[in-house]
């Protein structure tokens, strides 16, 4: 029964360790006020890019970037609850393909380089949202 409570022992480290807090990337992107301006710049860039500028200039942008300050913060266990619409229903209807998720990554990359969030922070908030394809991505 050893080898049983060693995978219980196991089991239990790795639901703790994706729970735990990460003070350090949240503070890398300089917390609430970081992420803001990299939000500030990331709207910039979808706005400045042809390929994402068709989704974004029509919408309320003050709400949306809002939005996403509190889901970029709640990912990176900020402290913030995300009080918006859940994935699959905020871009249903969109018809968002593969190559726009793509644009709208390298804005992310762009704005997140243009504020200097070092590198390993930019890479740890990719990996959160990467999954989201699946309830993004229609066609
Ligand atoms: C991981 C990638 C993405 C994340 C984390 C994300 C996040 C969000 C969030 C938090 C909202 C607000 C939800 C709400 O209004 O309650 C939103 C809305 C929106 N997203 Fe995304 N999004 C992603 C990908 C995309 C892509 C690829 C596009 C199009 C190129 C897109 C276009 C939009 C638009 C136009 C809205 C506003 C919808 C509306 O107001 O009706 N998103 N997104």
């Amino acid at each position: 029964m050893a080898i049983a409570r060693y995978l219980v022992c196991l089991v239990a480290l790795f639901a703790a360790s994706s729970l735990r807090a990460d003070p350090e990337t949240f503070r890398a992107f300089g917390g609430v006020p970081g992420l803001t301006r990299v939000v500030d710049s990331f709207m910039e860039e979808l706005l400045a890019d042809p390929r994402t500028r068709p989704f974004f200039e029509s919408v309320d942008q003050q709400n949306l970037k809002r939005l996403l300050v509190e889901q970029f913060c709640a990912e990176l266990q900020g402290g913030c609850t995300y009080t918006g619409r859940d994935m699959r229903s905020a871009h249903q209807g969109q018809g968002i393909t593969m190559a726009d998720f793509n644009a709208l990554v390298e804005a992310l990359q762009k704005a997140m380089a243009r504020e200097g969030v070092p590198f390993r922070a930019q890479n740890k908030l990719l990996a959160k949202l990467a999954p989201m394809y699946r309830d993004i991505v229609e066609r």
